[in-house]
């Protein structure tokens, strides 16, 4: 199961995104959760330790280590475009609570984007690291930015989280079709912040193009909350587990 999670800003895309991380583990997975948003987030999210997350270096901060591997360092711009990556999860991951996280941090470099060598190596970490785990879910940034990047592009499953409201209806319209376009296999919705069926069904009805893997519930545990509270928010539970098993299916 590869999965990349997407959506407009504040969707949701952390919360479930740690959801069915913890969802995974508890069905005997080994999950990898790859933070692929600047902001990292879904440590936090995870309820890994802050002691531990003041520590992690993201990808994209090791400048040298990268340029290194593209081979882009003393070759007048040229670089490789399958430099060796293996090596990185193993010495980048952190672990805790049986969930390895990896934070992939943001290129910036300007006029950048989709060819320096510090792209290439992160293009090339998700395409490794999508072919070893058995679960890897790689929480986006907000909007289509990364899948323009082709981060997102060796996943099955393209998720959207969508809130009952225009602009994030709008939006995940936007990224299915750029999905699309990348060629991702599957592309779903899930539902966010649900106060009533009426919210289920409007998303439903605008989006009845895109399969619906499930809804969340609105949540005042969630709401505040620093890590999602995934033992004690049975209804969060249940309704991830929802969505684990459409995914499965
Ligand atoms: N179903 C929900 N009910 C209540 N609050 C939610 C729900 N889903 C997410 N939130 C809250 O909304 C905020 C944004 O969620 P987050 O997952 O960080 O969004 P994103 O990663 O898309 O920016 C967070 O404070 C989160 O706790
Ligand atoms: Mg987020």
């Amino acid at each position: 199961m590869k999965i990349a999670v997407a959506g407009k800003g504040g969707s949701g895309k952390t919360t479930l995104s740690a959801g069915l991380c913890r969802s995974f583990a508890d069905a005997g997975l080994k999950v990898l959760a790859v933070d692929a948003d600047s902001n990292n987030c879904l440590g936090y999210a995870l309820g890994f330790p802050q002691e531990m997350l003041n520590k992690v270096v993201p990808l994209s901060d090791l400048r040298e280590t990268l340029k290194e591997r593209a081979g882009s360092k003393d070759s007048g711009g040229f670089f490789l475009l399958a430099p060796e990556v293996s090596d990185l999860l193993d010495t980048h991951a952190v672990e805790h609570g049986g969930l390895r996280l990896l934070v992939m941090g943001m290129v910036t470099e300007p006029g950048g984007g989709c060819v320096c060598p510090e792209n290439v190596v992160l293009r090339a970490l998700t395409r490794h690291l999508v072919s070893q785990e058995e679960a890897v879910i790689l929480d986006m940034e907000a909007g289509v930015e990364h899948l323009g990047r082709g981060t997102a592009t060796h996943v099955d499953w393209l998720l959207i989280v969508v809130e009952p409201n225009p602009a994030s209806i709008r939006t995940a319209q936007r990224i299915a079709s750029l999905g699309r376009t990348m060629g991702v296999p599957k592309i779903g919705i899930v539902a966010n912040n649900v106060k009533s069926s009426a919210d289920e069904d409007k998303i439903r009805a605008e989006l009845a193009n895109l399969p619906c893997l499930g809804a969340i519930p609105h949540d005042p545990m969630l709401e505040n909350a620093a890590a999602v509270p995934w033992e004690k928010d049975e209804s969060f539970r249940q309704a991830v587990g929802e969505v684990e098993a459409a995914l499965r299916k």
